[in-house]
């Protein structure tokens, strides 16, 4: 087409645990997909052996949050390299669930890690590479307790609610620093309206 890039597009979905996240991304696939992209559906930490592998151990071992911050950059350089931009580069369209703003408000907000370090980390690891989208999940504290009764928790849905409020903050901190890539979703309302809302945001990209 001329003009249109060949670079896909890097759509992120993001947000405090149990707003409903997982849910929707099924769903956005398939819209995308119904439009004839090829989409790829991966997630943070993970999406390679060896970034599931340190997926493994962050969810799961107390640690330093400094090392635990290293830790997840280094599952992203993993990441980034194998899947993210030769996807990105051949024009696929990635769906990631989790990406650097999860470290900016879980180990920068949540656990106090400077965000100078933070950034720092990301220049390094993805450079230029900033989504194109970031939808934010949020929902309140109750709100995700509710959603998350009865499962097993990883280590950082067991966090408490002071936690989940730095948090929280911090994506709605985003949302207001880069309006317009960071977007958030009330992921309390019901399915569809929640779809309506991804279905406005996809439709501009
Ligand atoms: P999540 O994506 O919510 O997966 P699931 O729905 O299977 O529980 O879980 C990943 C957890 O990892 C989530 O609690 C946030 C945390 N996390 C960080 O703390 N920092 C990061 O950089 C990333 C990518 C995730």
């Amino acid at each position: 087409m001329p003009g249109a890039s060949r670079r896909g597009r890097f759509i992120t979905l993001e947000g405090v645990d149990g707003a409903g996240k997982s849910t929707h991304v099924p769903w956005i696939a398939g819209r995308l997909r119904a439009g004839g992209r090829e989409v790829i559906v991966t997630r943070e930490p993970g999406g390679t052996p060896h970034a599931e592998a340190l997926r493994g151990r962050l969810l799961a071992e107390k640690m330093d949050p400094q090392k635990e911050t290293e830790l997840m950059f280094e599952a992203r350089a993993d990441h980034v390299q194998k899947v993210i931009r030769p996807a990105l580069e051949r024009g696929a369209w990635v769906l990631c669930d989790r990406f650097t703003d999860s470290t900016r408000a879980y180990q920068g907000a949540g656990k106090g890690v400077a965000l100078e370090r933070i950034e720092a980390l990301a220049a390094q690891v993805h450079g230029g590479l900033v989504p194109d989208l970031t939808l934010v999940f949020d929902a309140s504290h109750a709100v995700s307790r509710q959603r998350l009764a009865g499962r097993p928790l990883d280590k950082f849905e067991a966090e408490g609610a002071e936690f989940f409020g730095r948090v929280r903050k911090a994506y709605q901190d985003l949302a207001r620093t880069e309006p317009n890539r960071v977007h958030i979703i009330d992921g309390s309302r019901s399915l569809d309206e929640v779809q309506a809302e991804i279905e406005k945001w996809i439709a501009v990209l």
